[in-house]
């Protein structure tokens, strides 16, 4: 698993308030397959959006425009990223899939709580960068012996 140390740089913060700073993309968070970094790529900067919108005060219909790109990104990937497993026939391919299904289902939940206004827009960033990164630079990672592009 990463480090926070590694993932975090310096950027976003509020003055005098709560801040999260932006997601450096690093070498080697890539599992060496083109598409699926391509995508993971995009995703952290679906994430880094979502963070500039939270952290710059944006209207709440802004945070959810941006909130609901990340997810709908996401989802798009977990397909691909299913597609390429099954074709390279990954041994863990169906505990991969059911742990895709659970993240979808899980972001989803939350973001009902955020849009009933249950939770606030500094526990949804901390639940999607967590929920994101924990996948792609955890579970993910173990695609990297098997793929290649
Ligand atoms: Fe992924
Ligand atoms: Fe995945």
């Amino acid at each position: 698993m990463t480090s926070d140390k590694d993932i975090w740089v310096s950027g976003a913060g509020l003055k005098g308030g709560l801040s999260m700073e932006y997601i450096l993309w690093k070498p080697c968070y890539c599992i060496g397959h083109q598409k699926i970094d391509g995508q993971h790529k995009q995703l952290v900067e679906l994430l880094n959006v979502l963070i500039q919108k939270v952290c710059g005060s944006c209207p709440k219909s802004v945070i959810d425009a941006a909130l609901t790109e990340l997810i709908n990104y996401a989802e798009n990937h977990f397909r691909d990223e299913e597609s390429i497993m099954e074709s390279i026939g990954y041994p863990e391919f169906l505990e991969h899939q059911r742990e895709h299904d659970r993240l979808i289902m899980e972001v989803f939940a939350f973001k009902e709580k955020f849009d009933h206004g249950w939770v606030g827009k500094f526990e949804l960033l901390e639940f999607v960068r967590d929920w994101l990164l924990n996948h792609v630079l955890d579970v993910d990672l173990k695609l990297k012996k098997y793929v290649r592009s």
